[in-house]
């Protein structure tokens, strides 16, 4: 495949779509950039240098059109999703051409699933929601957990975030959602996501060494319980927050992410543990990483390069761990992320009360 291929970035300017330009850059995609604003664009044309600007609109579908014509696949990176998913994968269909997006919003995500389905496997084409670090990462490290099994009894997602700086989207995204759901919370269990009215409650997760026994909010649902169950029977997944992460995102003080290091990407550092019960046997898959947002733009290139590859397992719309072949997916990301993958039975149990 030659990387000349043309992937156009909705949502192009915001603090992930710039990471997700220069990652193509990087890679030697053309690259589109699109969005609503024309000014913006022009002005990140001017910095980058050598991308193509194509404003469009959600609430035009002709200025989608334009914007999409003659691309290989876009990558939408404008959230609220709830606004812009439906319009972008409706045009990115039109074209005929596969759509990757970062969504993070659970109803979102679901949205995805049902309202879109049938029309991408009609045109045999791939559409990958929450190709992101929540609800990608999360789904690839769960499906290689369980390597050639697609039955558990729980999967368990706990996020180690050092803090969450939140940008205008996260805020927006989390804002949006609340309101979809009046005010509730959501989980998944016995199958099925279901909405209650339980408090907040904290519980203790031994992550690896070197981070080790964190405090974690318990039932901080974030998209994995939307992609896990999407293509593996698992009745129970359940995601964690470290409280520190989750004090920094409510508090309306925290400021936006800063830039340390020559890439962009903040001295955030993530660790995700996952944990996987199946019959008594638990195994456990773990990734390392700075900036969850920064760790996005690899996460959804490596997507679009392996869909246009044909290094797909299905069409239609799969999550990552549906799509790709999740071990050897993780596998190519390792200069951005560390990987372990402990196959066997886990030695250690996640939880402690
Ligand atoms: N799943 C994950 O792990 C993950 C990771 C990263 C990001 N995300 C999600 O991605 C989204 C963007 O995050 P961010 O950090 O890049 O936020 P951001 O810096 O605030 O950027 C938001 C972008 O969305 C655009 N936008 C907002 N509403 C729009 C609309 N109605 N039509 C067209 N464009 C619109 C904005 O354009 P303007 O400048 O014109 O407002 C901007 O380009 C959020 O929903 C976030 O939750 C998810």
């Amino acid at each position: 495949m030659s990387t000349a291929a043309a992937v156009v970035v909705y949502g192009a300017t915001g603090h992930t779509g710039r990471f997700v330009v220069a990652e193509l850059r990087r890679r030697g995609f053309t690259t589109i950039v699109s969005g609503r604003d024309a000014a913006q664009l022009a002005a990140l044309a001017a910095e980058r240098g050598d991308v193509q600007v194509r404003p469009a609109t959600v609430d035009d579908p002709a200025s989608l059109d334009r914007a999409l014509a003659g691309a290989a696949a876009v990558v939408n990176c404008a959230g609220p999703f709830a606004v812009t998913a439906g319009p972008v994968v409706e045009a990115a269909l039109r074209a005929g051409i596969p759509y990757v997006d970062v969504a993070a919003e659970i109803e979102a995500n679901v949205s995805m699933f049902a309202d879109h389905a049938e029309a991408a496997r009609e045109a045999g084409t791939s559409v990958v929601p929450a190709m992101a670090f929540y609800g990608g990462l999360g789904d690839l490290l769960v499906t290689a957990a369980m390597g050639e099994t697609t039955a558990a009894d729980e999967a368990h997602v706990a996020y180690g975030l050092s803090g969450w700086q939140p940008t205008a989207g996260t805020r927006v995204a989390g804002q949006v959602s609340q309101q979809r759901r009046a005010g509730r919370r959501v989980r998944f269990t016995d199958g099925a996501l279901q909405y209650h009215d339980d408090g907040v409650s904290e519980q203790d997760w031994s992550f690896p060494e070197p981070l080790g026994r964190r405090r974690v909010v318990a039932e901080f649902t974030m998209a994995d319980v939307v992609t896990v169950p999407s293509h593996l029977a698992v009745p129970e997944v359940r995601t964690y927050m470290s409280v520190e992460a989750a004090r920094e995102l409510a508090s309306e003080d925290t400021p936006a992410p800063e830039p340390v290091d020559a890439l962009g990407r903040s001295d955030q550092t993530f660790v995700v543990d996952v944990l996987v019960r199946a019959g008594g046997v638990e195994r456990r898959a773990t990734a390392r990483g700075q900036d969850i947002y920064a760790i996005t733009a690899p996460l959804a290139v490596e997507a679009v390069r392996r869909i246009l590859a044909g290094e797909t397992r299905t069409t239609g719309v799969a999550s990552a761990g549906a799509m790709f072949d999740a071990a050897d997916f993780l596998r190519a990301l390792s200069p951005h992320l560390s990987v372990e993958l402990g196959g066997g039975p886990c030695p250690r149990d996640g939880f402690d009360s």
